[in-house]
C-alpha cells in the first residue's frame, strides 16, 4: 500500500552511483535521513507540443490557434512565437537522450492536433502521426514510461474557424482525433491524459482574451466550460471502447482556496473561489455533476447551464483511471472578494509559493472526492532573477521543488494515493503570453543556438529520481 510505504521509511539515498551530498544543517548538526518514496514512485518531467517543438509548417502539420494568436500585434510580451520554439520536433532523439542522462524514467509530452489532423479532423497526417510514433518507441527504446497529454491549447485554426470549443461538435471532433491516437499508439503509451486545464482555456482564452484564442466573453466561456469536460468525457468513452493497454484521466490545475483573514465574508468569498478555481471540474468529472453555481459569475452560469444537454453528466462522469493534478499556486481571498498575494512570488508574477497548497489539495481530493489515484503532473517554478549571474546555478528552483517534495511525500504518509511527480518543464520553452521572457526549464535552452544545458536542478533531481528520495531536513 503507497501510505504505509511511505510513511516514515528512510531507506538508502544512495542508488547506482547517484548520492545526495548532505549539507549542514544550520546548527551544524547532522541532517535528517533522506525521504524515501514509495517503490515505483514515477518521476517525470513534462512539456507540450506548441511549447518545445517549433517546426510549426513541417511535414503537413497545419495552422493552430496559437500560430494565429502569436501573430496577432501585442499578444506575446516579446512579439515571439513557438515556430522555432526548441526545435524539438528536429531534435527530439537528443532530448531523450538527455532525459535518459538524467535518469529519469518518464516523460509527460503532448501531442499537436494539427500534425496529425491538419484540418482537426478528416484527412489524417501520416508523417506527423509518425512523428509521435518514432517518439514513443525513442521513450521506450531508452526505459522511459510515455505518458501522453491529447490537447495542450494548440486547436486547429480550422476548428477555430468552425467556433473551436464554443460549438458543441468540439467534442466528437475531440473524439475522433483522440480515436486516431489511441489506434496508433495505443499499444505502447502508458497513460493518456485527455485536455490539460480546462480553467485556463476557459478562464485565459475565452474570458480575459490573454491567450489564443484570445476571447473576452463570459457566456461562451460557460459553453467552453462545459464542452471541454464533454470531450474530456468523450475520449475516455472512445479509449474504452478501443480498450488499449494504458491508462486514462484528466489534467487540472487545481488551486486550495483561502480567506485573507477569519471574517465570514472572506470565508464566503474562498468558498465561492473553490468552485471556480477547483469544483467547476473535479464535481463534473468525479461525482457526474456540477457543483451550486450560484456563487459563480452569472454569464458564465448560464453558459454552462445552456451548454448542458440530457445524457451530458453521465458522460462526463464516467470513470476515469487517475487524476493529473497541475499545482502551483493558492488563491487567498480577502473579505472584499478579491485575490490578495500574502505568500512570497515567483517571477511569473501570478504564482504564490506555498508548499503547503499542495498537501491541501490531495488531502480534499482523498477526503472528498474518494481518494483517485492522483499524478502530479506539473509543477514547478521559473528562473528566479537573483539566481542570474550563472544562468544553470537555479538555486531557487532546486529549493521550490525540494518544498513541495517534502509535502508531497508527507501527502503520501497520510494516505494520498500519489504514484508520480512530473517537473514542469523538462526545457526551457515558449512560455505562451510571455514569450521567452520566462524559463521553466530544468535544462537550460539557449535560444540563438539552441544548445541544451542541464541547469543545477537537472543534477538534483536527477539524484532524487535515482534514488527514489528527497534529502532530509
Ligand atoms: C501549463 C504550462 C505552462 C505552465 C507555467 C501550466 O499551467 O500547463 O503549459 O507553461 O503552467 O505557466
Amino acid at each position: 500500500m503507497v501510505a504505509a510505504a511511505a510513511a516514515g521509511i528512510a531507506g538508502s539515498a544512495c542508488s547506482r552511483g547517484v548520492e545526495h551530498t548532505p549539507s549542514p544543517s544550520t546548527s551544524g548538526a547532522p541532517v535528517n535521513p533522506p525521504l524515501q518514496f514509495p517503490d515505483g514512485f514515477k518521476w517525470g518531467v513534462a512539456t507540450s507540443a506548441y511549447q518545445i517543438e517549433g517546426a510549426v509548417t513541417a511535414d503537413g502539420r497545419g495552422r493552430s490557434i496559437w500560430d494565429t494568436f502569436c501573430a496577432r500585434p501585442g499578444t506575446i510580451t516579446d512579439g515571439s512565437s513557438g515556430a522555432v520554439a526548441c526545435d524539438h520536433y528536429h531534435r527530439w532523439d537528443s532530448d531523450l537522450d538527455l532525459i535518459r542522462s538524467l535518469g529519469i524514467g518518464s516523460y509527460r509530452f503532448s501531442i499537436a492536433w494539427p500534425r496529425v489532423l491538419p484540418e482537426g479532423r478528416g484527412h489524417v497526417n501520416r508523417r506527423g502521426l509518425d512523428f509521435y510514433d518514432r517518439l514513443v518507441d525513442g521513450l521506450l527504446a531508452r526505459g522511459i514510461s510515455p505518458v501522453a497529454t491529447l490537447y495542450h491549447w494548440d486547436l486547429p485554426q480550422a476548428l477555430q474557424d468552425q467556433g473551436g470549443w464554443e460549438n458543441r461538435d468540439s467534442s466528437e471532433w475531440f473524439a475522433d482525433y483522440a480515436t486516431v491516437l489511441f489506434t496508433r499508439l495505443g499499444d505502447r503509451v502508458d497513460r493518456w491524459l485527455t485536455i490539460n486545464e480546462a480553467k485556463v482555456i476557459a478562464e485565459q482564452g475565452y474570458q480575459y482574451g490573454r491567450m489564443a484564442p484570445g476571447r473576452s466573453d463570459l457566456r461562451a466561456s460557460g459553453a467552453v466550460i462545459h464542452h471541454l469536460n464533454l470531450a474530456h468525457g468523450r475520449a475516455v468513452a472512445a479509449f474504452r471502447g478501443i480498450r488499449g493497454t494504458g491508462r486514462i484521466g484528466p489534467c487540472l490545475q487545481l488551486a486550495p482556496c483561502y480567506p485573507a483573514d477569519d471574517s465570514p465574508e472572506a470565508e464566503a468569498a474562498a468558498l465561492a473561489a473553490d468552485t471556480t478555481e477547483n469544483a467547476l471540474y473535479l464535481d463534473p468529472l468525479l461525482k457526474g455533476r456540477y457543483p451550486n453555481l450560484s456563487s459563480i459569475n452569472d454569464r458564465v452560469s448560464a453558459g454552462i447551464e445552456a451548454a448542458t444537454k440530457d445524457g451530458d453528466l453521465v458522460v462526463i462522469g464516467a470513470p476515469v483511471d487517475f487524476l493529473g493534478v497541475n499545482y502551483y499556486t493558492p488563491v487567498v481571498i480577502d473579505r472584499g472578494g478579491r485575490p490578495v498575494q500574502p505568500h512570497p512570488i515567483s517571477s511569473a508574477g501570478w504564482q504564490q509559493v506555498y508548499p503547503q497548497g499542495l498537501d491541501d489539495v490531495l488531502t480534499r481530493l482523498r477526503r472528498d472526492y474518494a481518494s483517485p489515484e492522483v499524478l502530479i503532473t506539473e509543477n514547478g517554478v521559473p528562473d528566479d532573477p537573483t539566481d542570474s549571474s550563472q544562468p544553470t546555478a537555479d538555486r531557487a528552483r532546486v529549493e521550490f521543488l525540494g518544498r513541495h517534495l517534502r509535502v508531497l511525500h508527507q501527502a503520501i504518509g497520510e494516505g494520498c494515493r500519489v504514484t508520480g511527480y512530473y517537473a514542469w518543464s523538462l526545457l526551457d520553452n515558449f512560455e505562451w503570453a510571455a514569450g521567452y521572457s520566462q524559463r521553466w526549464g530544468l535544462v537550460r535552452v539557449d535560444f540563438s543556438t539552441l544548445a541544451r544545458s542541464p541547469k543545477a536542478s537537472a543534477s538534483w533531481y536527477s539524484a532524487v529520481a535515482r534514488s527514489n528520495s528527497i534529502p532530509g531536513d
